[in-house]
């Protein structure tokens, strides 16, 4: 067996054997397979797709490439959360620590940006100091000691996938059914937690842009977790605006500091964290009754439990929690510039897809692998869909190190706010 045959195998649209997916999975982790011989094989599995046997034995294989965490110390209810991926999506940064302060174990390893989409990592990682590379049993040591911790994927957890990942960001082959559900599901296998709750996103911020598309990537995950014998409960949410105002690291960082410190808590946020959180605890077994579920997260917001839950939090991976206490302090992008709308009416349209592609552009995403990210970058939106402007009013503002790229982001801003 060697790879060029399964390269044009797939690329001929024939069905690939589990011997050949092992070979593959095996090949690329082990670095015999080149990066540009496994991009042929992605982008033949973008076009021709794969049937639900492939899907199996590839996220399997997948899962199985490192190591398989066992969390069985924390009881039989050890939830975990994944999102599809969105713009502006801190949902996991506000929702996790309201889920630990009631006393559900969180052990959450999470991803980096992809494509137009930011990522949970990259964010946390604008607070100084804040440490998501972090060995196994320490991790669980934080789980143990506090209730709650966020890492990185380590290099030992689902290897295949850290590098799929990595690949797919940069070949253009993020939004495709067999490859999200093999990459999210091999990392949720290989998590440990029994019980997973699926933030679905669809619409034109979301990887799948209906929510039929949506509800198929849901059915094969869902189909995923019970072959291997977890609970799985996936939520649809909505995405064709950013969620929130603020897109870009650091920024959507201290919008999440200012949710749970309660100063602004965007509806279409809130009601995400509620949707998901109100789950999680069922399935947790801390409450059956959905409506009570939710009045339990409020009152957590608003007796400050989860915030000190985030500062506790990362305190313990190192971050600098007087960032927490003082947002100012984050480091601020040379150019800040507001976008003047030229126009009055209604917004009827932000389109969150080129708002998250702008935000990479202004720096707060990659576009090749080895990339820096410029934590400071980004935009945050001033006025969201539905509400009026007038001509002269600041629909966004631009926050950037590169004064060439602020000029180009003004008029993308107006290009992308659509107003009638
Ligand atoms: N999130 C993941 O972990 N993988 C994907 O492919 C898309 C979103």
């Amino acid at each position: 067996m060697n790879i060029l045959e399964i390269i044009a195998k797939k690329r001929d649209e024939k069905i690939l054997t589990k011997k050949e997916i092992e070979f593959f999975i095996n090949g690329y982790v082990d670095g015999t397979i080149a990066d540009y011989q496994a991009s042929a094989l992605v982008m033949a599995i973008y076009l021709n797709g794969m049937t639900d046997e492939e899907l199996l034995d590839l996220t399997f294989c997948m899962a199985n490439s490192g190591d398989v965490l066992d969390l069985s110390e924390f009881g039989e209810n050890v939830v975990d959360k994944h999102s599809t991926g969105g713009v502006g999506d801190k949902v996991s940064i506000v929702l996790l620590p309201i889920i630990a302060s009631l006393g559900i174990p969180v052990a959450k390893m999470s991803g980096r940006g992809l494509g137009f989409t930011g990522g949970t990592i990259d964010k946390l990682e604008s607070i100084p100091g804040f440490n998501t590379s972090v060995s196994i049993p320490k991790f669980k040591e934080y789980v143990k000691n506090i209730g709650i911790s966020i890492i990185g994927q380590t290099a030992d957890l689902a290897p295949a996938d850290k590098k799929l990942y990595a690949l797919r960001d940069t070949i253009s082959c993020v939004d495709n059914i067999p490859l999200i559900a093999s990459s999210i599901m091999s990392k949720k296998i290989a998590a440990g937690a029994n019980k997973i709750v699926l933030e679905v996103t669809y619409g034109k911020g979301a990887f799948m842009k209906s929510l039929e598309g949506a509800k198929l990537l849901a059915e094969k995950m869902e189909a995923l977790g019970k072959l291997a014998g977890r609970e799985v409960k996936s939520v649809f949410t909505p995405m064709d605006e950013p969620i929130g105002y603020c897109v870009g690291n650091n920024l959507e960082i201290i919008e999440a500091i200012n949710f749970l410190n309660g100063t602004v808590m965007p509806e279409d946020l809130k009601n995400v964290v509620l949707e998901l959180g109100i789950h999680i605890i069922k399935l947790a077994g801390k409450g059956d009754n959905l409506e009570q579920n939710k009045l339990k997260m409020i009152e957590t917001l608003n007796n400050g439990l989860a915030l000190n839950k985030f500062k506790q939090m990362v305190k313990n991976q190192g971050g600098d929690t007087s960032y927490i206490d003082d947002i100012t302090k984050f480091e601020k992008a040379k150019y800040i510039v507001d976008v003047k709308s030229k126009q009055s009416g209604e917004i009827v349209e932000i389109n969150a897809e080129e708002i998250g592609k702008l935000a990479c552009t202004l720096g707060a995403g990659r576009i090749r692998k080895e990339d820096t990210i410029d934590m400071s970058a980004g935009i945050v939106l001033n006025k969201k869909i539905g509400q009026k402007v007038e001509a002269g009013d600041t629909l966004a503002t631009i926050y950037t190190n590169n004064a060439e790229k602020a000029k180009f982001a003004e008029n993308e801003i107006l290009d992308i706010y659509k107003i009638q």
